[in-house]
């Protein structure tokens, strides 16, 4: 028999590619989108139904929503909560939504230190990481067989900014192309909103 994975915000960037490559496995896969509000526990719960073999929550980003995730947890066989790499701080405690950006010294592992977890707005530069580390240690800390992933910045089908994408039609046309180190290491040139996908 088909397993079944139920994907929270299924209609997004990670949530689409996730579907396609289970369903290329035999999955069946439900990826709802805004049709399953996510701030609605007991919309999400109804999308669960009985349980499911994987549950991907593409929409966690608070402790309160991680809340909203543990009963839905235990119904499922796995979790998977997409986090992000915006959590990681380096020996200044500057993270990649700082006014001055992080200098890790070499690829950052899981042993890199976190923001402290926070609650306030989680759609500002401060906010967004420290609600994503506080949604993931209520997650982890409740025992149940969750995985947190911290992808840094995703690129493919269905990017709503494809910032990559002056770069890879100049390619595909055969034009030259050029990388700007500098301009991306300026302050003045970083985006103002966190590096959040809402
Ligand atoms: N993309 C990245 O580069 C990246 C990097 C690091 C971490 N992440 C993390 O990965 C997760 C998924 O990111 P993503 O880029 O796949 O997001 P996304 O492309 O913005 O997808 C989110 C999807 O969920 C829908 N949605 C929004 N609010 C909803 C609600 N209340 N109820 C139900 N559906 C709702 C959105 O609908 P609309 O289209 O109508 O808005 C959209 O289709 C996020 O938690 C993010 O923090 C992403």
């Amino acid at each position: 028999m088909s397993k079944r994975a139920l994907i929270l915000g299924g209609t997004g960037l990670i949530g689409r590619a996730a579907a396609r490559r289970l369903r290329a496995h035999g999955w069946t896969v439900d990826a709802p989108g805004r049709e399953v509000d996510r701030e609605d526990p007991a919309a999400i719960a109804r999308a669960l139904g009985d349980g499911a073999d994987l549950l991907v929550d593409c929409l966690c980003y608070t402790a309160e929503h991680a809340r909203t995730l543990l009963p839905l947890a235990r119904a499922a066989t796995s979790t998977v909560m997409i986090s992000a790499k915006a959590v990681y701080v380096d020996d200044q405690g500057r993270h990649v939504n700082s006014p001055e950006p992080p200098r890790f010294p070499g690829p950052v592992t899981e042993d890199q230190p976190t923001m402290a977890p926070g609650s306030g707005d989680f759609q500002t530069r401060e906010g967004y990481g420290a609600n994503k580390v506080a949604a993931e240690r209520t997650l982890l800390d409740s025992g149940l067989p969750i995985t947190v992933l911290r992808p840094s910045k995703v690129h493919g089908v269905g990017n709503k900014r494809p910032l990559e994408r002056y770069f890879v039609e100049r390619v595909l046309a055969r034009h030259p192309w050029w990388c700007w180190p500098a301009v991306a290491r300026a302050p003045t040139t970083r985006p103002q909103r966190p590096t959040s996908p809402r």
